[in-house]
């Protein structure tokens, strides 16, 4: 018999509610997952997914409802009990120690430690065990600094299988994956329900849960609304539950205007952190009136020509202009108030002061400005009438100026921080991953006040590892590859498949 046809739940939790302050942020929550399966969790940002998986963990205690793990009831969870059930769990954030090595990393914290002995041989082998079993493709003794995003991944994936877990909770798991990681992911969980373990998938991407789920739970602003057999289903129909409203998936845009050259990149070299060339002889420019979308494998100079750009990595020759004044290397701020905003890549280091309330990071960089502030003085009533009114544009839940930005979901975060660069008005607004985390709906409306920037005569760029993106998104579409622009070519003479070849080094076309 196989795992498929023991009828057997695994998890279920019932009728769930979960209040936070005033707020009930789930009501009513039902959730069933079995031996050897694939489990979606849709919902939009700030539906509660996961709320509903911390509690599951044991992070969260419940305000009602019971949960049975193996046909046990428990009132609530705490995280040792989780472990001690098979139950593990893979933050978005990892939660790595960055000088220790990967074997280190996995038996931290486990039983493995005696005192401050730890039997490594023991655990080297065990482990070694788990890698051949799911063929993972790691290196025990590297620094967890040293490794990409990816292998990270599966440094936590690990840990979990090392304690033992049976279930495997996966908070948007793809977000800071490559297309290429993806797949492999894909793979490592379809190998895990093989062998009978049964995993919870958290993810916006509609098309990943047709490839790999089996089930889809839907919740809408904390309540339950459905469970779904995915392959009787489409993505049209997933969206449309999750939403509750028909979603528009075409970016809609009027004829490009084009205007005077905005930024213009001229033949600049870039070292990356082992000071080794990263961007080399890179030249690029972007008009008045156009989304220029790099299209490009993670990797090969993206994040660093953004840093170049913005002030916060030396460019070692060439030069950038804005509207015809050079910035090069010119500081951060000079660079800001020259009339380029920027939607940062990596929005936890930089972005978001978490402990402030969602007005206070709205106003962040413009707090000392008219009409917030006069005289030293913040103008109150100014500051929240222009956030309350930007939560309503942007859709940012809870509408509550006061909220902190910690308590707010991550999507939610993210679109705080795309409100603020968005409205800036910048000459150039640089996008990178704009969308990284939000739902479809939500990626609907930044797209549409990205089209504003650009209707306004505004220049943007789009930096995106998301082909499909760049594609609906962008006017033209530069590729880069090891630190160059291999070709470009307009977003409506562009082939999917030709741009992917570009993309992994093979041959390059120029307009
Ligand atoms: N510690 C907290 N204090 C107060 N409110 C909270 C707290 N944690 C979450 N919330 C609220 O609970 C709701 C659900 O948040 P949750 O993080 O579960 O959403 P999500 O479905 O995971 O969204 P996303 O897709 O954006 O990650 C949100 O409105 C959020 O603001
Ligand atoms: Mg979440």
């Amino acid at each position: 018999m196989s795992y498929k046809d023991m009828d057997d739940n695994v998890i279920v939790m019932k009728n769930i509610t979960k209040i936070f302050g005033k707020n009930k942020v789930l009501d009513g929550v039902n959730f069933e997952l079995k031996r050897g399966e694939i489990h979606a969790l849709l919902g939009e940002n700030g539906a509660g997914k996961t709320t509903l998986m911390n509690i599951l963990y044991g992070l969260h205690s419940p305000s009602g409802g019971e949960i049975y793990i193996n046909s046990k009831k428990y009132t609530s969870m705490r995280p040792k009990l989780a472990v001690e059930n098979g139950i593990g769990m893979v933050h978005q954030h990892f939660m790595l120690i960055e000088p220790f090595t990967v074997l280190q990393n996995i038996i931290l914290g486990t039983e493995d430690i005696k005192g401050i002995f730890i039997d490594l041989e023991t655990s080297r082998k065990k482990i070694t065990k788990i890698i051949e079993k799911y063929g993972f493709n790691i290196d025990l003794d590297a620094k967890i600094q040293d490794i990409t995003v990816g292998l990270q991944q599966k440094v936590e994936i690990l840990k979990a299988l090392y304690k033992g877990a049976n279930v495997i909770i996966f908070d948007e798991p793809t977000a800071v994956l490559t297309p290429q990681e993806i797949t492999e992911f894909i793979k490592i969980c379809n190998n895990l329900k093989q062998e009978g373990k049964s995993i919870i998938v958290i993810t916006h991407k509609l098309e990943e849960i047709k490839k790999m789920a089996d089930f889809c739970t839907i919740i809408r602003r904390g309540k339950f609304i459905d469970k779904i057999t995915v392959s009787l289903s489409s993505e049209k129909e997933l969206a449309e539950k999750m939403v509750g409203r028909e979603v528009n998936f075409k970016v809609n845009k009027k004829e490009i205007k084009l205007g005077d050259t905005v930024l213009d990149i001229q033949d600049i070299n870039v070292l990356d952190n082992r000071n080794l060339p990263i961007l080399n002889n890179f030249s690029l420019s972007v008009k008045k009136g156009e989304i220029v979308g790099i299209a490009g494998v993670d990797g090969n100079g993206q994040s660093q020509l953004i840093e170049a750009i913005t002030g916060l990595r030396k460019v070692e020759s060439g030069k950038i202009f804005l509207l015809g004044k050079e910035i090069t290397n010119k500081s951060v701020h000079e660079i800001i108030e020259s009339g380029i905003s920027t939607i940062p890549e990596d929005r936890h280091k930089r972005g978001l002061v978490l402990d402030f309330s969602v007005s206070e990071n709205m106003i962040l960089e413009k707090r000392s400005k008219h009409p917030f502030s006069k005289n030293g003085i913040f103008n109150f009533k100014n500051i929240n009438d222009y956030t309350q009114s930007m939560i309503e544009k942007f859709d940012i839940r809870p509408k509550d100026f006061n909220a902190k930005a910690r308590d707010l979901s991550g999507g939610n975060q993210q679109k705080i921080i795309l409100a603020r660069e968005i409205d800036n008005n910048p000459d150039l607004l640089i996008a990178a991953q704009p969308t990284r985390g939000l739902d479809v709906g939500a990626i609907e409306i930044i797209h549409k006040y990205i089209v504003e920037q650009r209707d306004k005569g505004k220049a943007v760029l789009l930096i995106s590892f998301e082909l499909d993106e760049v594609m609906d998104l962008s006017d033209r579409i530069a590729v880069i590859y090891k630190g160059k622009i291999v070709g470009q070519k307009n977003a409506n003479e562009a082939d999917e498949n030709e741009l992917g070849l570009m993309m992994a080094g093979g041959t390059s076309i120029n307009e």
